[in-house]
C-alpha cells in the first residue's frame, strides 16, 4: 500500500471515530432528556391527582384545568416520539427495548381516552360518577407508564456507553499506532535515501540498483522522476556546450570567408586597374599620335589597348566564373567526355598554336557520367592549359597527358606534364587567388587553380599534386555515388 492510500485510511478511520463520538454523546444527552420528560411527565400526573382528589372531596368540577392537565401530560409521550430516529428505533429493536416506544403511544392513547370522557362530562352524556371513575382510570395508567418507561431508557444508554465508546477507543487506539507506524516508515525511507544520496561517487556506482533495493511506493517513484529530470537538465546543458562550439567554428569560418573575400576584392579590382589606367594613358597618346599626324605610332598603341582590353576581358570572366562555382547547377547531364575535349582543345587554340608540347588524352569509362558538365570542363580546361603554358623550353619533347577512367564509383582525371614544376616554396598556395610563380613564362589572372579548388569541392572531391623540375602530376578523383 502507497504512502496516500495509507493517508487516506487514516482519514476514514478518523472520520468514522469522530462520528461514532458525537453520535454516542447525542444518545446519552438523548437519554438524559427523555429522563427529564418523564420526571415532568410525574409532575404533571401529580397535579391530575390532586385535581381529582378535590373533585373527590365534593368540590365542584374545574374542567378546564383537568383538560390542560391531561393534555400537559400527553405532551411528554408526543415529544419523546419525536425524538427517536431511525437509528434508535433499529438499536432498540436489537436490543429489545422498544417497549419504551409503546408505552409512550399507549399513554397518548389513554390521554385521549381521558380527553373525550371530559368532553361526554361536558356535553352531560356520562355523570360524574362514570367521570371521576374514568379520570382514575387514566391517572393509575399515566402512573404505571411513567415507572415502566425509565427501565428500557436506561438500558439503551448503557448499551450506548457500553458498546460505543469501547469501539471508539478501539479505533483511535489502531489510528494512533498506524499514524506511528507510517511516520516511522516514511522517516526510515527518508533517513535511508539521505544516506544512499550523500554517499560519495566512488561507492555509487550502483545508485539505481540501491534505490531499487531500499525505496519503495512514492519515494522512489519521486528519486527516479527527479534523477531523470537531472538527466535531461544535464543533457540540455551538453547540447547547449554543443551549439556554443558549433557556433565558435561557424563564426570563425564566416570570419574567415569574410577576410577572403575582402582580399579578393582588393586583388580583384587592383587588377582590374591596372589595365584600364594603361589603357587610358594610351588612349591619350593615340590622341596626340593622331593631331601629331603619326598614324602608325597610333596604330601600335591602339594596339596595345586592344590587349590591355582582352586581358580585362579574361581577367573578368575568370572572376565571373569563380563567383558562379559556389551556386549549384540545373544543368546536370550525361558527360560526353569525348566531346568535351574537342571542345576544350577548339577554346584553347591560341595556347597550342606554335606550342611544341603535345596534349594527349585517354578516356577509359565503364559507365556514362551523370553530372554538372560545364565544372567537369573548367576543371580539365584549367589543368590542361597549365600544363600547356609552363611547359620547359629547355627538354626535348615537352608533353601533357590526360587519362580520364572509373572504378568502384569514382572517377580520376590524372593531368601530368614535363613542364618547368611548381617552386617548392609556392606549393601550398597553388590554389589561392592571384598567387602566380611564373609570371615571365606566361600570362593568367591567377584564378584557375582557385576555381578547379572550388568545383572539386562543390563534386565532394578531392585534387592533390606533385610537382618537381621534372614536371608536375595532378591526381583528381570525384566519387560519382556522392553527386546529385
Ligand atoms: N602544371 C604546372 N606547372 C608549373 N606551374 C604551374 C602548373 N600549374 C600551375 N602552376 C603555377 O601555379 C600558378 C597558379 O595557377 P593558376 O592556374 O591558378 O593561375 P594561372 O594559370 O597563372 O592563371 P589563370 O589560370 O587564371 O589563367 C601558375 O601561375 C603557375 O605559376
Ligand atoms: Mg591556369
Amino acid at each position: 500500500m502507497n504512502i496516500s492510500k495509507k493517508l487516506m485510511l487514516i482519514v476514514i478511520l478518523t472520520t468514522v471515530e469522530v462520528s461514532i463520538t458525537v453520535f454516542s454523546a447525542f444518545e446519552i444527552a438523548k437519554g438524559a432528556k427523555f429522563h427529564q420528560l418523564n420526571f415532568l411527565h410525574l409532575k404533571y400526573i401529580n397535579q391530575l391527582s390532586k385535581s381529582i382528589n378535590e373533585i373527590e372531596i365534593d368540590k365542584s368540577i374545574d374542567t378546564k384545568t383537568i383538560e390542560s392537565n391531561i393534555l400537559a401530560i400527553k405532551q411528554q409521550p408526543i415529544d419523546c416520539l419525536e425524538e427517536i430516529n431511525i437509528l434508535n428505533k433499529v438499536i432498540m429493536e436489537i436490543i429489545n427495548t422498544n417497549q419504551a416506544l409503546t408505552i409512550c403511544e399507549k399513554d397518548i392513547e389513554v390521554a385521549d381516552t381521558a380527553l373525550s370522557s371530559l368532553k361526554q362530562y361536558e356535553n352531560r352524556a356520562i355523570d360524574r360518577h362514570t367521570f371521576l371513575t374514568s379520570l382514575n382510570h387514566a391517572l393509575y395508567n399515566f402512573n404505571e407508564h411513567s415507572e415502566n418507561f425509565e427501565e428500557p431508557i436506561r438500558k439503551t444508554v448503557s448499551f450506548i456507553l457500553i458498546t460505543l465508546i469501547p469501539l471508539v477507543l478501539i479505533i483511535s487506539l489502531f489510528n494512533i499506532l498506524f499514524i506511528s507506524y507510517l511516520s516511522r516508515t516514511i522517516s526510515n525511507s527518508i533517513h535511508n535515501l539521505t544516506l544512499l544520496l550523500s554517499s560519495k561517487p566512488k561507492d555509487n556506482i550502483n545508485l539505481d540498483e540501491d534505490l531499487e533495493k531500499n525505496t519503495t511506493g512514492e519515494l522512489k517513484a519521486l528519486i527516479i522522476a527527479a534523477r531523470q529530470r537531472i538527466r535531461e537538465d544535464f543533457f540540455n546543458l551538453e547540447n547547449n556546450k554543443e551549439l556554443q562550439a558549433i557556433v565558435k567554428t561557424q563564426t570563425a569560418s564566416l570570419q574567415q570567408a569574410n577576410d577572403e573575400l575582402a582580399q579578393f576584392a582588393y586583388r580583384a579590382s587592383h587588377d582590374l586597374k591596372s589595365p584600364l589606367s594603361g589603357a587610358k594613358s594610351l588612349a591619350q597618346f593615340v590622341i596626340l599620335d593622331i593631331e601629331a599626324g603619326d598614324t602608325k605610332e597610333a596604330i601600335n598603341n591602339a594596339k596595345i589597348i586592344y590587349q590591355q582590353m582582352e586581358k580585362l576581358e579574361t581577367l573578368v570572366v575568370d572572376i565571373l566564373l569563380l563567383a558562379k562555382a559556389d551556386i549549384s547547377s540545373e544543368d546536370i547531364t550525361p558527360i560526353d567526355f569525348d566531346q568535351l575535349i574537342i571542345d576544350m582543345k577548339e577554346r584553347l587554340a591560341w595556347l597550342m598554336k606554335d606550342n611544341p608540347c603535345t596534349l594527349e588524352t585517354n578516356i577509359t569509362l565503364s559507365k556514362p557520367i551523370t553530372s554538372d558538365k560545364a565544372r567537369f570542363a573548367q576543371i580539365i580546361e584549367n589543368v590542361i592549359s597549365n600544363g600547356l603554358k609552363y611547359y620547359d623550353k629547355t627538354k626535348p619533347s615537352p608533353y601533357v597527358k590526360c587519362d580520364i577512367f572509373d572504378k568502384s564509383d569514382i572517377l580520376t582525371i590524372i593531368v601530368s606534364d614535363n613542364g618547368i614544376g611548381i617552386p617548392e616554396q609556392h606549393q601550398d598556395e597553388v590554389f589561392d587567388m592571384f598567387k602566380r610563380f611564373h609570371v615571365k613564362n606566361s600570362t593568367g589572372s591567377g584564378l584557375g587553380m582557385a576555381l578547379v579548388k572550388k568545383h572539386i569541392e562543390f563534386l565532394k572531391g578531392d585534387i592533390s599534386f606533385e610537382s618537381s623540375k621534372d614536371g608536375t602530376i595532378f591526381t583528381i578523383t570525384i566519387p560519382m555515388d556522392k553527386q546529385v
